[in-house]
């Protein structure tokens, strides 16, 4: 008898370390503590022991009984832990990880904010938005404008050349001689867009924006310049904005100026943005040279223009104190999220 515990004792343990289930651990308790168990079944058998062995033997057999529970209940919550476990990884979540901003959304980029304004400004004026090309041919970057070959005036305007004759453009005044060969006056234009040059420093960038503005038709002078361009100034930089027009040459625009800007910074009194003169320069315009009325199929003795070109990133850096041109297309998120 105590040989056959001894081997119930044995098959056990055998048994319990190859158990790989819940299932298989539940056929085991069956086996052996069930209603038809092997243990069960010898402590049924007592009644066949004498009197003298009865005591002895059943508690051997009872002591088998309880090894076994617990045997089996230590399986059993070993089983319980690892699938407790294997769930909870199974279902981890990294809780270091931040919550999604529900307010994260992307923003216009300055140098797009300051695009838009200026066209808000001149197509309140009437003006329509008009697009070339970059990659530009010579002919309509230079030689129409009244910048022939070897000019002294390509020297400010040096380009990335795909060929002789084809290149990056460097100005979209491009774009002006296009439209007048394509339109009949009265023509009220804007272009914004990418020009390159072989520049490259803190108020320099070889890649950068500018708008051109044009106007053709009968009797334009310098005063309906100044006034569209007063216009622009009072509704870009504040209604407070003073501006005064300095000479300066451009091939395609006789006479030609610059506008300066009053500093609406200090107003006026000099401080650090305008070097202490009160002054900001801001573009560069002009009543359309008749030789590229000419040039572009207008008659010069029947109409007349004035043009303008605006630095589109230098008009960023000063309406949003940007000390540095690249900063502008470093695209860091930092820079970028106080334009929100
Ligand atoms: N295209 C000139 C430049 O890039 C600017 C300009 C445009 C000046 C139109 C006069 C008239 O420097």
């Amino acid at each position: 008898m105590l040989e056959k515990l001894k081997e119930i004792s044995d098959a056990v343990s055998e048994r319990l370390s190859a158990v790989a289930s819940l299932a298989e651990l539940s056929d085991l308790k069956v086996r052996y503590l069930g209603k038809n168990g092997e243990i069960t079944a010898l402590l049924k058998g007592l009644k066949n022991c004498s009197s003298e062995e009865r005591p002895v033997v059943g508690k051997r057999i009872n002591d088998l009984r309880q090894a076994v529970e617990k045997m089996l209940a230590e399986k059993e919550e070993k089983f319980a832990a690892f699938l407790k476990e294997k769930k909870l990884k199974e279902e981890e979540i990294d809780i270091t990880l931040s919550l999604p901003d529900k307010n994260a959304c992307g923003s216009l980029h300055p140098l797009t904010l300051a695009k838009n304004e200026l066209i808000q400004a001149f197509t309140g004026m009437g003006f329509s938005v008009m697009e070339g090309v970059e990659v530009e041919e010579d002919y309509y970057n230079f030689q129409l404008l009244n910048i022939p070959a070897d000019h002294p005036a390509r020297d400010m305007q040096d380009t990335f050349y795909i060929t002789d004759s084809i290149l990056l453009r460097t100005q979209t005044s491009a774009v002006q001689a296009r439209t007048m060969l394509t339109q009949k006056p009265p023509i009220r234009i804007i272009c914004p867009g990418k020009v390159y040059r072989a520049d490259d420093d803190a108020t320099h960038s070889p890649m950068f924006h500018q708008m051109e503005g044009l106007v053709v038709d009968k009797n334009i002078n310098i005063c309906d310049l100044k006034g569209c361009l007063d216009e622009f100034a009072r509704n870009f930089f504040g209604a407070d904005t003073k501006t005064r027009l300095r000479p300066s040459f451009f091939p395609f625009t006789e006479p030609s100026m610059e506008m300066d800007v009053s500093c609406f910074m200090c107003h006026g009194k000099g401080c650090r943005l305008c070097k202490g003169t009160g002054w900001i320069e801001v573009l560069g315009a002009g009543i359309v040279n008749p030789v590229v009325l000419q040039n572009c199929g207008i008659d010069p003795n029947e109409y007349s223009g004035f043009a303008f070109g605006i630095g589109i990133e230098r008009c960023a850096m000063l309406k949003y104190g940007i000390p540095d041109i690249r900063i502008l297309f470093e695209n860091d998120l930092r820079f970028l999220r106080q334009y929100k």
